[in-house]
């Protein structure tokens, strides 16, 4: 059984429409689970007990949201070292107005502190999000899935 933590930030909804995407993907892929969470409800146990983790973050001020450093901040010193933790696969989808490249960069680098393993791409979702996006997520959330199963990642 896959088990997919999408955790996410989102104060207009963009975000999490296309965290929902991604959790759909994981769910409606055979044998897999989808743990769907808000940053603020996320904690270390749920970084621990996922098999992938895809977060999903706007890019504030050039920067991830508050919220998902705030889960960093909260978690990082309690998991650098844990071996469960080590080689963990991890995606990365933004929402942003028109850049997106801050926010991932950072992301990018704190997942690499975890010692996280990137096994896609990042989605960078720029302006309104339509379906082709939402049909990327949706992708990327089977592929995680399929990619875990399978015993690849
Ligand atoms: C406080 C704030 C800061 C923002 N800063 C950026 C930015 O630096 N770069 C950018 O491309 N978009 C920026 N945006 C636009 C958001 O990234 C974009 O609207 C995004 O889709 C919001 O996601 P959400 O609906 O999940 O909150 C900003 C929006 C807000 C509210």
């Amino acid at each position: 059984m896959a088990k997919v933590l999408v955790v996410y930030h989102s104060q207009s909804g963009n975000t999490e429409m296309l965290a929902r995407s991604v959790a759909e993907g994981v769910t409606k892929t055979e044998n897999s689970h989808a743990t769907f969470k808000r940053a603020p409800d996320a904690n270390t146990q749920d970084i621990k007990n996922c098999d992938a983790v895809v977060i999903c973050s706007p890019e504030y001020f050039g920067y991830m949201a508050g919220a998902i450093k705030d889960l960093f901040d909260r978690t990082y010193e309690e998991l650098k070292d844990d071996p469960e933790i080590k080689k963990k696969p991890f995606c990365i989808v933004i929402s942003a107005g028109n850049d997106g490249s801050g926010a991932l960069t950072h992301i990018e680098r704190i997942c690499k502190g975890y010692r996280f393993k990137k096994v896609q791409h990042p989605i960078i979702c720029k302006g309104k999000v339509t379906e082709e996006i939402l049909a990327q997520c949706f992708e990327i959330g089977r592929t995680i899935a399929e990619g875990v199963n399978a015993g690849i990642f």
